[in-house]
């Protein structure tokens, strides 16, 4: 059978969810680490089919159906395996590659590829340890790295001098080039990482397949990284990803940390399950990746502007993998500027409490929009309300979406109504009356919506809001109606006050027009036509 090209198939893997693709056609309930439905490929009314997203596999104790993505769209949709890939394609919104088996040529490059880095991360590794490493080796012992974690992440040294250029002369100088190892310049090849302190970057199967350098001697940049190649991509990829695999399983929960060390340090400490972007930028195939065996994702960002804004772009990013199971948190580093500092100065507690006093997605959005727009004008409300509109627009689950919207509602609700209770002039009547009152309770509650939109009208009444109300069964349209009439009879209530008011000032002398009494009437008298019309309104 001819084949794709096996990133591309393994790409459209890792896209994918394998729930996501078995929940369109049967309904799944998750029990313990697995989803439960009933089986498509027998009839039975209790569910003994299982999908386990961390595998990627199904499998049905009633029939013995078992296999993966693809064989699922094959079996269920009766396509050829040409078909169901480009139906995931779809689905993933990936393009089709030219269908076409890997080349030899293709298992050439990517054999040598691997192999020149690994050469290359053994000649790095073994520099730290010589003479001319020994600045690198005293700069990263300072910064807390054992000789076992050194081994482990298998750091190293890159010389001033070209160590590629000049000692890998028996490969091909193409080979060389692609794994961007070396550049070429005017007097031959040249080497990119230069007296640098050298992280490796592993793919899932613990490949070396790109490079990270520190600088140090205090140049910019801080850190340089392997350029995207034919076999790296750094939007793909999330460095210690291969190292916390099993303990993001585990735990049921990922770490996302900002910087390398920061991971590195994380994971040592017993946060095994942390990872971080490859520069700053997180990236949705990054979220994806994590999102294979859990939704559940701590983000854990400097304490400072660049922290913050960082997890604003974090929290846009992860809204689409958002289900109604899913648990993901913003921490915020305090104590020092990073996760490596904490954990050096404040040790493993202070980290814990940090991860501990993570905010929720819903908190940190609301957060965050109060922070970032001027919610106390109209003007800034509504920039505030059209952000987090588009933000919860992409949820997947609607219902969910939903759900978050009313919250939001509610909480807008209630913090107008804080600000009003302080500055606005109060309407002067008599207190509204115990079923008006309970009446309203139950109207703020059940209908958020309604609320803020009347949030104006309903802060200058001297209610509490904050308690339970018994249940009426109301219809929106019907509470709407009840909230607008009452606006109606409160304002004709004020407009009759003045009347009222004007009417006895005559009496003691004082001047008004004939105007102004009857455009006061005229109002009143409006006022009543809608009120009449909105109460036989069906
Ligand atoms: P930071 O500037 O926070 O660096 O960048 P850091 O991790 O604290 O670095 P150390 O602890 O001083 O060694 C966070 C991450 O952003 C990327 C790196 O992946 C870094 O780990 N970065 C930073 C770059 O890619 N290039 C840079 O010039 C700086
Ligand atoms: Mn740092």
């Amino acid at each position: 059978m001819a084949k794709f090209d096996n990133n591309f198939v393994d790409e459209l893997r890792m896209r994918l969810s394998i729930v996501d693709v078995v929940g369109r056609r049967v309904p799944l309930v998750k029990k313990g680490q697995n989803y439960w439905g009933c089986c498509p490929f027998h009839n039975e009314k209790t569910p003994s089919f299982s999908v386990s997203e961390d595998k990627g596999f199904y499998h049905c104790f009633g029939c013995g159906a078992h296999g993966d993505i693809i064989s699922f769209v094959m079996n269920t949709e009766h396509l050829e395996y040409p078909n169901a890939i480009r139906e995931l394609a779809d689905l993933a919104g990936m393009k089709m590659p030219e269908y076409k088996p890997k080349s030899v040529a293709r298992q050439n490059l990517e054999n040598s590829y691997f192999d020149i880095c690994e050469r290359a991360t053994r000649e790095y590794q073994k520099l730290l340890f010589e003479p001319v490493g020994r600045d690198a080796l005293d700069y990263v012992r300072r910064r807390g790295f054992s000789d076992e974690m050194i081994k482990k992440y298998r750091l190293g040294y890159a010389p001033k001098n070209n160590l590629v250029a000049s000692k890998f002369s028996d490969i091909k100088q193409n080979d060389l080039l692609t794994t961007g190892l070396v550049r070429r310049g005017d007097y031959g090849l040249y080497d990119f990482f230069r007296n640098k302190l050298m992280f490796p970057i592993f793919n899932p199967r613990g490949q070396v397949i790109a490079f990270s350098g520190r600088s140090l001697d205090g140049s910019d940049p801080k850190y340089i990284n392997t350029t995207d190649t034919e076999l790296f991509h750094k939007r793909q990829t999330i460095f210690g990803f291969n190292f916390a695999r099993d303990d993001i399983y585990k735990k049921n929960r990922s770490i996302v940390v900002e910087g390398q060390i920061d991971a590195i340090q994380m994971q040592v400490h017993g946060f095994g399950e942390t990872v971080a972007p490859l520069g700053t930028a997180l990236t949705e195939d990054h979220i994806a990746i994590l999102c294979k065996s859990n939704r559940n994702i701590v983000f854990c960002f400097d304490g400072d502007g660049a922290g913050q804004k960082a997890a604003v772009r974090a929290a846009s990013i992860v809204l689409p993998f958002v289900r109604d199971n899913s648990d993901v948190r913003f921490a915020f580093v305090t104590g020092g500027k990073d996760p490596d500092e904490v954990l050096k100065t404040g040790g493993v507690g202070a980290m814990e409490k940090i991860i501990n006093d993570a905010v929720g997605l819903v908190d940190f959005l609301w957060k965050s929009v109060n922070e970032n727009y001027l919610v106390s004008t109209p003007g800034g409300r509504v920039q505030a309300e059209k952000f987090l509109e588009n933000e919860l627009k992409k949820i997947q689950d609607k219902k969910l979406q939903y759900e978050i919207e009313q919250e939001y509602k509610k909480r807008e609700f209630q913090q107008w109504r804080s600000w009003k209770k302080t500055d606005a002039p109060k309407i002067k009547l008599p207190d509204t009356d115990t079923v008006t009152k309970n009446t309203l309770i139950y109207i703020v509650n059940k209908f958020p919506n309604l609320a803020s939109q009347y949030a104006d009208f309903l802060a200058t009444l001297n209610i509490s809001f904050d308690m339970d109300a018994p249940d009426l069964g109301w219809s929106d349209a019907a509470a709407e109606k009840f909230i607008v009439s009452l606006k109606l009879q409160r304002y004709r209530a004020t407009l009759e006050q003045e009347l009222r008011t004007k009417m006895q000032g005559m009496i003691n002398g004082e001047n008004y027009t004939n105007e102004e009494l009857s455009d006061i009437k005229k109002k009143i008298a409006d006022v009543n036509q809608k009120l009449e019309k909105l109460l036989y309104m069906e």
